[in-house]
């Protein structure tokens, strides 16, 4: 049967392949995997997301400017033309998302990392950034971009642990936006 037409209790392929690629980024759990969303993913997306923001940006972003939820239904379809989302599921559930888009020839930009606040400090972040990075390389990308909120001092702290530096801060009605960025190996080919 071809990949396309499995169901996602009958794809012993995705389930190797991915617990051999999160063997080869550090994190040797074999009930985990990260898989490419499709379109029927977005509730979980939307989920992920929303919990996930407003337990942690809610904190941080003051009452008159945090929006809830962050992400719509709406808006994430028109996220979906421009990224490739990923998920991450722990025991067949999603716990964590993220999406790649690719900004120029040379540049991908990471977006909308989230891990929810009860599988956070396990690896899962990391994980998925380690995976966007990998598929960043695939495609010939040179450097990682992201931004995130001056406020959020975990995310910034979690960045510079995975190799980003500071790029530069651009002013938000609240504080400011910081826009961190990494160059990745350059391919054999490329080289
Ligand atoms: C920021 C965020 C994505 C990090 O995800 P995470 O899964 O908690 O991150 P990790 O577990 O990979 O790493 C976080 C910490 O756990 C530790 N850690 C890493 N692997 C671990 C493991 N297997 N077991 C236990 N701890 C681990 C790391 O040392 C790290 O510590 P430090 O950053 O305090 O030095 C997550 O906290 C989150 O979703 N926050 C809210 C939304 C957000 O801020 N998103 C990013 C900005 S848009």
């Amino acid at each position: 049967m071809p990949r396309s037409l499995r169901s996602r209790n009958e794809t012993p392929w995705f389930k190797t392949h991915c617990v051999y690629r999160l063997v080869w980024i550090g994190l040797n759990e074999p009930s985990i995997c990260i898989e490419k969303a499709r379109p029927e993913d977005s509730q979980e997306i939307l989920r992920v997301i929303n919990e996930t923001n407003r337990e942690a940006f809610g904190r941080i972003i003051p009452k008159e400017h945090f929006k809830e939820p962050i992400l719509t239904r709406e808006e994430l379809c028109e996220c979906l033309e421009k990224m490739t989302f990923y998920l991450l599921r722990h025991e067949e559930q999603t716990v964590a998302v993220a999406a790649l888009s690719v900004e120029d020839e040379d540049s991908g930009r990471i977006r909308w990392v989230h891990v929810l606040p009860a599988y956070q400090n396990r690896g899962f972040g990391t994980a998925l950034v380690r995976h966007l990075e990998k598929v960043g390389e695939e495609l010939g990308l040179k450097k990682m971009k992201l931004v995130t909120d001056d406020g959020a001092k975990w995310a910034i702290r979690f960045y510079h642990r995975l190799g980003y530096t500071l790029a530069h801060s651009v002013p938000n009605p609240w504080g400011f936006d910081v826009w961190m960025e990494k160059q990745l190996p350059l391919q054999p080919d490329t080289k």
